[in-house]
C-alpha cells in the first residue's frame, strides 16, 4: 500500500519522481506528492513540498508548471489508511519548520500517544495521518527536543544529522515504516529506513535510488539492495551507505532483477489487464521449466526433506482474495492426489484462530505481492507453533520468500493491473506442483503417473492460448448480457466451484457490478430465490464427474427465467439448449480445468468493467498490495 520513491544524483529529479510514481500507481492513487530541494531568494536551500489528491497524472499536470533545477527530491503515492484522500493528508509531510520532509508506507500503530506528546512539547500537525509524527520525531532529533512537563523528561540537544536523527526517531516508533526524508539543511541527502514495508535502494550510473518496487528504478539498474527490517541507508548524489540500528557499518546482499521493463510496459495492449491475461500461456509454460528433471519432479527449493514430506499429515493453505481462490483449487488437487486433509483459510481468519498446529502440518501460504500483512502474520502464528511453512510468491526476496522455509516463485513477472489475473494462474500452476509432489512421496501416485500429469499441466498453456485466439465475439456476447445487469451469481461444482469464486471477485472488483459466487447445488437452498431476467447467471459446467449435476441446477435456474451464461468444453453443443450464451474451452482433465476456465471469465469481468466505463487497472478503492491489517 502506498508508493515510495527517491532519487539524489545528477539528473533533474522531478522526472524521475514522476515517473517512479506512475509505476508504483499500483500501490495507491488516492493522492500523490513530491519534495524537492530548492533554493530561495538569498540562495539557501530549502524544501519544496507538492502534492495533489488523485492519481499520479494530476500531480505530473501540476508539476508541468513547477519549474524545478532539483538533484534530489522525494515522492509518494497514497493508498489512505489513517485520514481521509486529501492534499493536507497527501505525504510528503514536514516538519514544523518545512526544513524536513518525509514519505512513508506503512502504519504507525502508537500515532495518537506520540502525536499527544509532540503537540505538548509544542508541535503543531497539517494533517490527520499518522506518518506526520515522522516528521515531528525527525525534527526533534535533529533540533533538539524542548523540556517535557508532563513526563518530566528535560531538553535534549539535537544531533545536526539527518540519518543519526531518523534512527532516533525509529526507536519510538511501534509499528511498520518504509521511510524516505530530506533535509534542507544536508541537501543531496536521502535518508532511509525500514521495518516491515519494503524498500529497496538501487545505485545507477546517474545516481542513487530508493523505491518500495524495484519497478521505479530498474531503468537505471537490475542490481538492487533489499533493505531488511531495522537497517538503514543514507543516500547521497556519489554513493551509499548502509547502516544497523546502532549506526554500524554493513554490507547488505545485492540482489539481481532478471525481468526487464518492457514487462513493466503496455506493449501495445489497451490496458496492463488484457496484457496480463494474454501473458498467461508464457507464465503457465515458465513456471514449469526446470520442474521435470531426468523423469523426476523437481522442486528443491521446498527447504523440506523428502523424509519431512512424507510425515506431512495435515496442509493449511493461507491466503487472501485471489491468492486464496487458487488455494480453494489446491485443496481440491492435494485431497484427491495425496490423500492429505488439505484446509484453506483467509490469513486474516487464520492469524486470529487457533488453528489445530503439529509438526508435520504444512502451512503454504499464498501471495503474489509477497507482502500482504496478514498473510505475512499467518506465516510467523503458523511457524511460532511448529508449522513447516512454504511460500508461493511472485516477487524473489520479498518477506513472504524470505520468511517461510521453502518458496515456489511463480515466473508470472511483474504484475501491474491492480486486479490479479496471470499470477493466479501461476500460483495454480505451482500449487499443482506441489500436490503432485505430496503424492509422489505419500506414494499415492507412481513416477509415471505423475509424469504424464505434468505433461497434460504444460499442454494448458496451448489451451489457454486457443481462448484468447477464438473466443473473444462470444466473451463480448455474454458480457453485453452482464453490463446492465444489478448483480451476477457465479456457480460450478467441484473445481467449477472455486473456480466461480474467482469470477465472481473479479467482476465485482473491476466493474463495480455485485457478483456472488456459490455451489450450483445449494442454489435451491437460497440463492435461486433471486433469480429474474436481469440476473445473469454464470456458470462453469466443463465436461466433469459432475457434469451432469451442474447441468440440472442450471435447468432450475433456466426454469425460473435466468440468463445463463456457460463456460463448457468445446463440442458440447447440448448445452446450448439451455445457455443464453456460451463460452468454450478446449477438453482438459478436471484437475487441470481451473488454468484454462479462468480465462474467460477474467476476459468477460474486463469486457463488462470497459462496457460501465471502469479503468480495469486501477478499480476504485482498492491497492495492489495490502500491507496493512
Ligand atoms: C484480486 C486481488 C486481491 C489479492 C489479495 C492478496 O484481484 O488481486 O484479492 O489477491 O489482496 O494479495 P497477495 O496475493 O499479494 O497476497
Amino acid at each position: 500500500m502506498c508508493g515510495i520513491v527517491g532519487y539524489t544524483g545528477l539528473d533533474q529529479a522531478k522526472d524521475i519522481l514522476v515517473d517512479g510514481l506512475k509505476r508504483l500507481e499500483y500501490r495507491g492513487y488516492d493522492s500523490a506528492g513530491v519534495a524537492l530541494e530548492a533554493t530561495d531568494g538569498a540562495g539557501d536551500p530549502r524544501i519544496d513540498v507538492v502534492r495533489r489528491v488523485g492519481k499520479v497524472a494530476g500531480l505530473e499536470s501540476e508539476l508541468v508548471g513547477v519549474d524545478s533545477a532539483a538533484t534530489c527530491g522525494i515522492g509518494h503515492t497514497r493508498w489512505a489508511t489513517h485520514g481521509r484522500p486529501s492534499v493536507a493528508n497527501a505525504h510528503p509531510h514536514v516538519s514544523c519548520d518545512g526544513r524536513i520532509a518525509l514519505v512513508h508506507n506503512g502504519i504507525i500503530e502508537n500515532f495518537a500517544e506520540l502525536r499527544e506528546a509532540l503537540v505538548r512539547r509544542g508541535h503543531t500537525f497539517m494533517s490527520d495521518t499518522d506518518t506526520e509524527v515522522f516528521a515531528h520525531l525527525i525534527e526533534e532529533a535533529y533540533d533538539g527536543r524542548p523540556a517535557d512537563a508532563a513526563t518530566g523528561e528535560p531538553a535534549r540537544p539535537g544531533c545536526h544529522d539527518l540519518m543519526g536523527a531518523v534512527r532516533e526517531a525509529c526507536t519510538h516508533v511501534v509499528g511498520a515504516y518504509g521511510l524516505a526524508v530530506v533535509c534542507a539543511d544536508e541537501p543531496g541527502v536521502i535518508a532511509v529506513a525500514r521495518k516491515d514495508s519494503p524498500i529497496i535502494i538501487g545505485r545507477g550510473e546517474r545516481g542513487s535510488y530508493v523505491a518500495s518496487d524495484v519497478i521505479a528504478v530498474i531503468d537505471a539498474t537490475r542490481d538492487v539492495v533489499v533493505l531488511e527490517d531495522g537497517q538503514f541507508a543514507r543516500l547521497t548524489r556519489e554513493g551509499i551507505t548502509y547502516t544497523d540500528a546502532e549506526g554500524n557499518a554493513i554490507e547488505p546482499a545485492v540482489t539481481h532483477i532478471d525481468w526487464d521493463i518492457d514487462m513493466a510496459e503496455k506493449g501495445g495492449y489497451p490496458d496492463f489487464m488484457l496484457k496480463e491475461i494474454c501473458e498467461q500461456p508464457r507464465v503457465v509454460r515458465d513456471t514449469l521449466v526446470g520442474r521435470m528433471t531426468g523423469g523426476e519432479l523437481d522442486i528443491d527449493e521446498l527447504g523440506l526433506t523428502m523424509e519431512e514430506l512424507n510425515l506431512i499429515d495435515r496442509v493449511y493453505v493461507i491466503a487472501c482474495g485471489t491468492s486464496y481462490h487458487a488455494g480453494l483449487i489446491a485443496k481440491n488437487l492435494i485431497e484427491m492426489w495425496a490423500r492429505i486433509p488439505c484446509e484453506v483459510e483467509a490469513a486474516s481468519e487464520f492469524r486470529y484462530r487457533n488453528p489445530i498446529i503439529t509438526p508435520s502440518t504444512l502451512v503454504v501460504a499464498v501471495s503474489q505481492s509477497g507482502e500482504t500483512a496478514d498473510t505475512l502474520a499467518a506465516i510467523r502464528d503458523a511457524r511460532i507453533k511448529g508449522a513447516k511453512v512454504f511460500g508461493i510468491t511472485n516477487v524473489v526476496g520479498s518477506p513472504v520468500a524470505r520468511e517461510s522455509d521453502g518458496v515456489i516463485y511463480t515466473k508470472a513477472n511483474k504484475e501491474i493491473a491492480v486486479a490479479s489475473t496471470k499470477s493466479f494462474i501461476g500460483q495454480v500452476v505451482s500449487l499443482t506442483l506441489l500436490a503432485l509432489l505430496l503424492a509422489q512421496v505419500k506414494g499415492k501416485l507412481t513416477t509415471g503417473q505423475v509424469r504424464l500429469l505434468f505433461s497434460e499441466l504444460g499442454n494448458t498453456a496451448e489451451q489457454i492460448q486457443w481462448i484468447l485466439d477464438t473466443q473473444e465475439e462470444a466473451i463480448h456476447e455474454a458480457a453485453l448480457a452482464c453490463k446492465d445487469a444489478h448483480s451476477a451469481l457465479f456457480v460450478g461444482r467441484g473445481m467449477g466451484a472455486a473456480i466461480a469464486n474467482e469470477g465472481a471477485l473479479k467482476l465485482k472488483e473491476i466493474s463495480y457490478l455485485h457478483a456472488e459466487a456459490y455451489a450450483a447445488g445449494e442454489m435451491k437452498h437460497g440463492p435461486i430465490a433471486l433469480i429474474d431476467r436481469d440476473f445473469p447467471v454464470i456458470a462453469i459446467a466443463t465436461k466433469s464427474p459432475v457434469y451432469d449435476k451442474t447441468v440440472s441446477n442450471l435447468k432450475e435456474c433456466e426454469a425460473r427465467g435466468a440468463k445463463i451464461i456457460v463456460v463448457a468444453t468445446e463440442g458440447d453443443e447440448d448445452i446450448h439448449k439451455i445457455a443464453d450464451h456460451v463460452i468454450y474451452i478446449p477438453p482438459v482433465r478436471d484437475a487441470f480445468s481451473a488454468i484454462t476456465a479462468t480465462v474467460p471469465l477474467q476476459l468477460l469481468a474486463r469486457e463488462v468493467a470497459l462496457m460501465r466505463g471502469c479503468d480495469v487497472d486501477q478499480p476504485r478503492n482498492l491497492a495492489k498490495s495490502v500491507t496493512v491489517e
